[in-house]
């Protein structure tokens, strides 16, 4: 472990409205443990299933990711409420940890305090972990004046450049270097970032959010354009505001952050999930079944909705935060139509409900075209290489368990349960997070056992999904595989 400085946190005026926990003690605090070898388990569902009642979802994964970094543009506590208990929010908090930041988890809440951090180096095991991580380079830069991070991790999901988050942060004044597989930034005046102009060239998640921690400490007017309007770029810009950060435009196209020396912990309650959402709707349509879920948001939905109700699901809405999917045949008939998709930033379809989707397709009439547009050019160029490539995986997967489906580039042609698609169990491995998850639905539809190998992937961004599907009524037990011993 290198740490290159220690740093000295000057006296700071007292925030305008720090936050002050009044909740009793918290229960755990995140340390660094020694990593023991890690079981990957698998998931065992007897199909077909049929889903009746009512889940919770849980707060979303990647506004927690990202308000997790941002809580280190903060001076004082932050409190985050409905935080997801998943492993990608154990790493981030991990290396929030290793950086000495005070971090304390109990019952769905997270404390973090930054105000400790003595090292700007991040923990590189931990970095391969999530994608996520890298977003610490923005807010570690801006207030601490120096950041070494490692090339990003998360889901094997291709080549997943930052060039954007490097230049976006070269435009705020800093230098940024990749030296031995590690990038290393700092403030080129020696003191901190400036405001700057920046237009992406893709509307990333990733780099809207680093650059808008970056620019809330960055001294002067920062303007964004052509930014990421997902759902999680507009709760880590509330949070940033009640933290006492000036941003305009989230949600829209252009951001215009007018920096400030500080900010200050506050409070938030992480937003439910979209993805966990949209999941648990695709399971009622794949099950024909009738699930009713809260809280969500409907309107971040929109698009999922569209299409289902294109299919001949009825969605209804009991209040703002409820709603129930219905695909029992006595109401809308024995099959529900194929629909196409082409992923794109929000509102399109999600990319993160791709594969979910493309597991319904295969129990739909018709053919159905799905086009991966987010991530179009890894999938392209995986395929040529024959390499990973995690469409071309969960079709092979997908078709372990009886789908017909065939791909071309990042184009997949789903064929219908009339063209010859019909789903039964086999033993099949997950190779990424969605992609994981699309075969768990796969496996409720599909006739006789199904075995989903290397669910540590889904553990990844679902809190106890087999829980909350045995709740509604499917067979489905998490088994941890035996050592053979030799
Ligand atoms: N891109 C660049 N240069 C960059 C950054 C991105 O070319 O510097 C390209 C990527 O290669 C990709 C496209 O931009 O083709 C979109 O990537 P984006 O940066 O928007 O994605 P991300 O920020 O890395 C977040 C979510 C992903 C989700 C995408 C798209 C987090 C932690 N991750 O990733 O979530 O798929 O946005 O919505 O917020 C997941 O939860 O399973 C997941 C992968």
């Amino acid at each position: 472990m290198a740490v290159f400085f220690n740093i000295t946190i000057s006296p700071t005026p007292k925030p305008p409205k720090p936050f002050t926990s009044s909740l009793s003690p918290p229960q755990t605090q995140i340390s660094k443990a020694p990593q023991k070898p890690q079981q990957n388990p698998i998931f065992k569902i007897k199909g077909p299933s049929t889903l009746s009642g009512h889940i919770s979802i849980s707060g979303s994964k990647n506004s927690s990711l990202a308000l997790l970094a941002a809580t280190l543009c903060c001076s004082g506590s932050s409190l985050l409420h409905n935080v997801p208990n998943v492993s990608d929010i154990k790493a981030m908090a991990s290396i929030l940890t290793y950086l000495g930041a005070k971090v304390e988890a109990f019952d769905g809440n997270m404390i973090v305090n930054s105000d400790g951090v003595g090292n700007v180096e991040v923990d590189m095991e931990e970095m391969k972990k999530i994608r996520g991580g890298f977003f610490v380079i923005g807010p570690l830069v801006a207030r601490f004046g120096e950041a070494v991070v490692d090339l990003p991790g998360g889901c094997e999901i291709g080549n997943r450049p930052v060039d954007l988050y490097l230049r976006g942060l070269s435009a705020l004044g800093a230098v940024v270097e990749l030296r031995d597989g590690k990038v290393r930034a700092h403030a080129a005046n020696g003191k901190g970032l400036a405001g700057g102009r920046f237009r992406l060239d893709y509307p990333s998640v990733g780099a809207t959010e680093t650059l808008m921690m970056a620019a809330s400490l960055a001294d002067g007017i920062t303007v964004l354009s052509n930014v990421a309007k997902e759902p999680e770029v507009v709760d880590l810009a509330r949070f940033l505001i009640d933290s006492g950060a000036s941003i305009e435009g989230a949600g829209s196209d252009n951001l215009v952050i007018r920096g400030k020396s500080q900010l200050h912990g506050s409070e938030c309650v992480i937003t439910p999930d979209r993805i966990e959402a949209g999941t648990f709707m695709l399971a009622a349509a794949i099950t024909h079944s009738c699930i009713s879920m809260s809280p969500i948001i409907p309107s971040r939905l929109s698009c999922l909705i569209d299409k289902l109700s294109e299919a001949g699901c009825k969605i209804s809405q009991f209040n703002q935060h409820t709603l129930e999917v219905s695909a029992v045949p006595t109401y809308i008939g024995d099959n529900l139509k194929g629909f196409d998709i082409r992923t794109s930033p929000f509102p399109g379809f999600p990319t993160d409900l791709q594969p979910q989707a493309m597991a319904l397709l295969t129990t739909c009439t018709g053919s159905s075209l799905v086009v991966e547009s987010v991530f179009d050019k890894r999938m392209s160029h995986a395929i040529s290489l024959v390499s990973f490539c995690p469409l071309i995986w969960i079709v092979r997967e997908l078709q372990k368990l009886g789908a017909r489906i065939r791909v071309c580039g990042s184009t997949a042609l789903v064929f219908g349960k009339d063209e010859g698609s019909s789903l039964h169990g086999s033993r099949v491995f997950a190779s990424d997070l969605r992609g994981g998850v699309s075969l768990v639905l796969a496996g409720l539809a599909a006739e006789g056992t199904t075995e989903i190998n290397n669910i540590a992937h889904i553990d990844r961004g679902y809190e106890n999904i087999d829980r909350k599907l045995q709740h509604l009524g499917v067979d489905i037990q998490r088994l941890t595989p035996v050592a053979c011993p030799l």
